[in-house]
């Protein structure tokens, strides 16, 4: 299914975010203007190499930056023109679970391992209970077991410890909690990374059917492309902190137009979107002393000499589909690819 701008609502509206980490060698800029529009009930698949942002993005929209690390600029707007960046405390307190929930990179530190998990997620119903609308313990117990049932755990799960459940069960118990109070978005940090692959998919198509439950958006950030390409309809590719790349999973896979892309999606090993990638060949980049223009042009085979000192900006190249490359930009006549 292609997802078209023009006739999607939008849920959330970034634009122009930056998040800067304050070191004794000086500023990292690990998200760097960004500007990104997630639909409403869509499924957006965000990937990049190791140390490009993508945490440090959605922990941002969720105001879960911790210091050294600040937002310094942006804003991100949800619909109804709450703007997440700018909240305080108790609005973005409001905001979580109710709005926005996110599933943990890495699950098995999220839970509290001396609560049981059925008590956990009855206590983040209780904290997030309007003001005189707690429900009794049976109620509270009843939306524990219905969470459960949608998430693929039995009742009898409730009573046991984080360190009783297998790594799957403890990434579904977060997700039970991620769900519990019906989120318009879910931001899925690499959510089966340390699984093993039978049980990524079953993990994935349980955040599938759920997505499609809720009609919620889902910010997929990951490493495998095969699952990139099974559960997204868009993908947004970061180098550096920045977006390099916004389009339709198909054309992103298929035809991609930033040199990045064209190179990552063919760095995949056996080209059947299978696989992982990690990076590409060269040099890495660093934040700390990056290059001027463009930040890929060290390792762009395509780069011209105005890469060295231009600054590319995203734009529509087609339909649907944004490139921030000046081989694209409209003053020049050789494509990319
Ligand atoms: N606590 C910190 N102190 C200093 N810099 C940090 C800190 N956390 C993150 N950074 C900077 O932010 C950049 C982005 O990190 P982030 O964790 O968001 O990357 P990522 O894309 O999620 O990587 P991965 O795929 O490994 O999870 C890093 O390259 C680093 O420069
Ligand atoms: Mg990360």
């Amino acid at each position: 299914m292609s997802v078209n701008g023009g006739n999607k609502e939008t849920l959330l509206d970034i634009r122009g975010m930056e998040v800067h980490f304050e070191t004794r060698r000086g500023i990292a800029r690990a998200v760097n203007e960004v500007d990104l529009t997630l639909y409403k009930g869509e499924r957006f698949g965000l990937v990049g190499e190791s140390g490009s942002g993508k945490t440090t993005l959605i922990l941002a929209l969720l105001r879960m930056i911790k210091t050294p690390g600040f937002i310094a600029a942006g804003s991100a707007t949800l619909d109804d023109g709450t703007d997440l960046l700018k909240l305080n405390r108790e609005e973005i307190r409001r905001v979580r679970l109710k709005r926005v929930a996110m599933v943990p990179q890495g699950a098995m530190n999220s839970l509290n391992p001396v609560m049981r998990i059925g008590d956990q997620l009855m206590l983040t119903i209780r904290e997030h209970a309007e003001d005189g609308e707690i429900p009794d313990k049976h109620t509270q117990l009843k939306q524990v077991e219905e969470l459960f049932y949608r998430v693929g755990l039995k009742p009898a799960v409730a009573r046991l410890y984080p360190h009783e459940l297998s790594g799957g069960m403890k990434q579904r118990a977060c997700i039970a909690q991620a769900i519990s109070l019906n989120p318009q978005l879910i931001l899925a940090d690499e959510p089966t990374s340390a699984l093993d692959v039978v049980v990524q998919r079953q993990i994935m198509q349980t955040l599938r059917k759920l997505q499609n439950e809720l009609d919620a958006t889902v910010l997929l950030v990951g490493h495998d492309m095969g699952l990139m390409a099974q559960f997204a309809e868009r993908v947004g590719i970061m180098y550096g902190g920045k977006l390099v790349e916004v389009g339709p999973v198909e054309d992103i896979f298929h035809n991609p137009q930033h040199p990045y892309t064209q190179l990552l999606i063919s760095s995949i090993p056996n080209f059947e979107i299978k696989g992982e990638f990690r990076g590409i060949p060269g040099v890495g980049l660093s934040l700390l002393d990056p290059p001027t223009g463009c930040l890929f042009h060290p390792r762009c085979p395509k780069a011209i000499d105005r890469c060295k000192s231009v600054e590319p900006q995203l734009k529509e190249v087609a339909a649907d589909q944004l490139v921030s490359c000046l081989l694209h930009e409209e003053d020049q006549h050789a494509p990319a690819s």
